[in-house]
């Protein structure tokens, strides 16, 4: 059977670390599983007036979460929180009341940044708004990687030294999703 894997990118920038982790680590995985990065730039600001009546950047975001056996969160660390955008995101697809596409999908949360804390504090309030939300999301292994030279190769793959850890950390993370789908 097939995995898909909707792939939630916490950061806008064209050329995002997080967005090329995401990329890279989702070749570590069998081919059985498959990622898909969803666009959340094109959402609105949510506003709860508009519960009844979503726009379609919204039900689409909705439906590429309710049609996922699996999230994958990568997530950039703004002021020792998540982006902005990502909890825009998070936020709309929760809505309306009792209709929230996250509950019950089974998640994993990585994230890199240029500082030493490499996204920890960021994750760890994402982990907070997803338990609110019903989303088991893997405990361990934890990822917290900063950007350096040969974090990726010429090719964009994971490089070298980071590929036996992001390796191990996709390892737990197939099993993560296999177990809440069976
Ligand atoms: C940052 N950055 C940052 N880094 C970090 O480790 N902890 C932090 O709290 C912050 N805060 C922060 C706030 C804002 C508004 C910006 C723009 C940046 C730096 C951040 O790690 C860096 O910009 C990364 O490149 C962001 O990830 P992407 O966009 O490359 O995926």
């Amino acid at each position: 059977s097939q995995y898909q894997i909707a792939v939630v990118v916490g950061s806008l920038r064209r050329d995002s670390f997080n967005r090329k982790l995401a990329t890279a680590i989702a070749k570590l995985a069998p081919s059985e599983f498959v990622f898909k990065q969803v666009q959340i730039g094109d959402l609105p600001l949510y506003n709860q007036d508009d519960d009844a009546n979503q726009a379609e950047a919204v039900k689409r975001l909705k439906a590429e979460i309710t049609g996922a056996q699996g999230l994958l969160f990568v997530t950039a660390e703004y002021n020792r929180s998540i982006p902005g955008v990502l909890k825009n995101a998070i936020d709309h697809a929760s809505r309306p009341y009792g209709q929230s596409a996250w509950a019950g999908k089974p998640a994993g949360v990585i994230g890199v940044s240029l500082g030493a804390v490499g996204t920890a504090l960021s994750q760890q309030h994402l982990r907070n708004v997803l338990a609110y939300l019903d989303v088991p999301t893997l405990g361990q292994p934890e990822a917290f990687v900063q950007a350096k030279d040969g974090l990726f190769d010429a090719a964009g793959d994971i490089g070298a030294d980071s590929k036996p850890f992001l390796q191990g950390w996709m390892d737990n993370y197939v099993s993560w999703v296999k177990k809440h789908n069976s």
